[in-house]
Parts: structure tokens; sequence; C-alpha cells
């Protein structure tokens, strides 16, 4: 269960469970007054983090969020609660499992909003990875099985992130179907960003990424836009308290109400004049009505060569992401975390 390497300490999942729960306010809302998929982005590492400290009592930095779908809303005025815990201690990394459920707090209603999967490492003072000699030792049914399942999700991840270090140096602007709907922002990292060791905090980093997906969203749909999912994020350089932060949103494919955003972040030392590929992701947005319901957006016929191939890519991608969420909807019909967590 604990591999080839010295574990100088042995810990439980249960040892790692971190709890929090947010009262949704319209501060943490979205013009249509749900929960901004960016505030749940930034809970969801932040619980992350807390749990995989928990396991290593040392720093740790996000380096991906697996696939990511938000399958129902929370309203202004109920809770969102979050349950994470540590399921996987490998070398230096750790993952960490992720719930998110709203409680209606007048009927009492909790609904699943969201399961994700986060892989954190430990990190020295360089923001390079430090070996934890930690294990996790299952001490029951329960945690045998999460434990099983974390280790084939470490074992899927191993070839998509073979290239990861080459991957540092792709700094060049994604594609788009149209130069109208491609945004370049910029920003600073500031001292007020880093949780540890001068690194913008990668939660901080997806809320500004889904701001600007939901930017370039509700310019093509003319309208209030949410955000359905966000694809597999993998953080291949960190960003330093004092870089400048290059955020590329692109339309890269247009649905009947979805819209596919392609977001791209580099970091850009300006005095050194380095620049690092930090991370692209794909954003699914999906336009609604007042009453919160899916509605038409304006159709994209692509036309030349350049359009066509990002919308056969997309459209892989959206396969892909229809047979994930049909998995998550089949697991929230029998989903009842707190009953699961009592088994811990
Ligand atoms: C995370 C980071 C330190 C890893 O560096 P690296 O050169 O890949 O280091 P290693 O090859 O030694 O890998 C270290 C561990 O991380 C894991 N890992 C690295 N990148 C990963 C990714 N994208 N997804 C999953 N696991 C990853 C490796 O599998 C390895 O696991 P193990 O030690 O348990 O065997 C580096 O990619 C980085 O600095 N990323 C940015 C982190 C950050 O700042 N996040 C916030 C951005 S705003």
């Amino acid at each position: 269960m604990t591999g080839s390497k010295s574990c100088k300490k042995v810990i439980s999942m249960r040892d790692t469970l971190v709890e929090t729960v947010y009262h949704v306010l319209p501060m943490h809302s979205n013009p249509y007054g749900t929960l901004h998929g960016g505030m749940a982005l930034n809970w969801i590492l932040t619980n992350a983090t807390m749990s995989a400290m928990r396991a290593s009592r040392r720093p740790t930095v996000v380096a991906r969020l697996d696939h990511t779908f938000f399958i129902n809303p929370v309203k202004v005025g109920q809770n969102a609660t979050l349950y994470s815990w540590t399921d996987y201690v490998g070398r230096s990394s750790l993952e960490a499992t992720v719930v998110m459920e709203s409680e209606d707090l007048a009927s009492g209603k909790r609904r699943l909003t969201t399961l994700s999967y986060v892989v954190l490492v430990s990190v020295d003072d360089n923001l390079r990875p430090l070996p934890l000699n930690i294990c996790i030792r299952p001490k029951n049914d329960l945690e045998r099985r999460l434990y099983e399942q974390a280790l084939l999700r470490r074992e899927r991840r191993e070839k998509e992130i073979a290239n990861r270090r080459e991957m540092v140096n792709e700094i060049e602007a994604p594609p788009s179907l149209d130069e109208d709907y491609h945004i370049v922002s910029y920003r600073y990292a500031y001292p007020e960003d880093a949780v540890f060791h001068n690194a913008f905090f990668a939660g901080k980093l997806m809320y500004y990424m889904d701001e600007l997906a939901g930017i370039l969203g509700t310019r093509y749909s003319k309208g209030a836009v949410v955000t359905a999912s966000v694809d597999a994020t993998n953080f291949y350089a960190p960003i330093k308290i004092g870089d400048a932060i290059e955020m590329h949103a692109s339309l890269s494919y247009v649905g009947r109400s979805s819209m596919e955003v392609t977001i791209k972040v580099v970091a850009r030392d300006e005095i050194k004049g380095i620049k690092r590929h930090t991370t692209t992701s794909y954003f699914t947005l999906v336009a609604v009505n007042e009453l919160g319901r899916p509605r038409k957006v304006p159709p994209f016929e692509p036309k030349n060569d350049i359009q066509r191939e990002l919308f056969q890519k997309a459209l892989r991608r959206k396969r892909i992401r229809e047979s994930m969420l049909k998995t998550l909807k089949d697991l929230e019909k029998s989903f009842d975390v707190i009953k699961e967590l009592h088994k811990f």
C-alpha cells in the first residue's frame, strides 16, 4: 500500500479531512446570482491545499486540477460546503479529493455541485519538489477503495504530464476562431496573491481565468453565461510575485448553447526578460436566460482550415467531457457525502 519509499510518518485519510462552509453572498456571485465559477475554483483549491498540508505539514503548490464539472448551481443565500481529504501521497506529490455541495437552508435539501481531484506538490524555498517520506495507510474498506482509485488516477495522468518540462516553453498565443474573440489581459502578481514562498496561489489564478473566459463568452453570446466545466489544468511553471501575468482568452468552439474558451497563462519576468507558460485550460461556458436555463447562442460556421481544425479538436474534447459528465451524474444519484464521511 505504501510503495517502496521510506515512511517516517504514517497517516490515514481521516487525519487530513477539512470541511469548510461558506454562506454564498452577492460578493461571491456572478451577474446572474449564483456562485461565481472562479470563486468556486478558488475555494476548491484552497480546501485541497489545506488537506494536503494536514498530510505533509509543509508548503505545497497546486500542480494539477482534474476535469471539474459544475453540475448544480449554488444560489445566493444557500450554503456551499466543501469536504476534502488527501487520498494519495507519492514521492513529493499528494492528491486531494474535494467534494462541494449546496445546502438550501429553508428546505435542508443538499445537492452535489462538483467533485474534483487536485494534485499538489510539496516544495522547498526555491519552489522545487521536496520528498515527503509520508505514507497513507488506509484503515478501513472505504479508505482502501479511495486509495486504490487514487492510484489508478495517478497512473492515468502519467502519460498526460510526461511532456510537462517542455510545456514551460510553449509561450505563443492560442489560436482563436476569430480575432474579435481573442482577449489579452495583463496584471501584476502582488505579495497579497502568495500563500508561500512568493508563489502566486493557483486558486486566485483560476478565479481570474474564469472571469476572463466569462467576459469572452458574454461578448460572443451577448448575454449571461455560467461556467459548466473546466478541463484538466496542469500548472507547468510558477508565477512569482513581481511577475507580470499575461492571460489569453480565445474562443475555440461554439455549440448550440455552449462555447469553449481556451485560456492560456504566461508568467513574464519583465526584469530578466523571461517568459514561462504557466497553464492552458479549456473552459466550457453555457449561455443562460433569466431563469438560468440554457439559451441558444449565435451559430458559428467554420469557414477556413484553421477554424475547421479548431472545431474538430474541440469536438474531441467535448466527447470526452460528455462521457465523464455522465459518470458524475450517475454517481450523483446515489452519492451522499455525509453518509460516506461517517465511514471514515
Ligand atoms: C509542480 C512542479 C514543482 C513540479 O515540477 P517537476 O519538474 O515536474 O518535478 P518532478 O518531476 O520532480 O515531479 C514532482 C512530482 O509532481 C508530480 N507532478 C508534476 N506535475 C504534475 C502535474 N501537472 N500533474 C500531476 N502530477 C504532477 C510528479 O508526478 C511527481 O510526483 P511524485 O514526486 O509523487 O513522484 C512544477 O511543475 C511547478 O513549479 N509548477 C507550478 C506550480 C505552481 O506554482 N502552481 C500555481 C500556479 S499559479
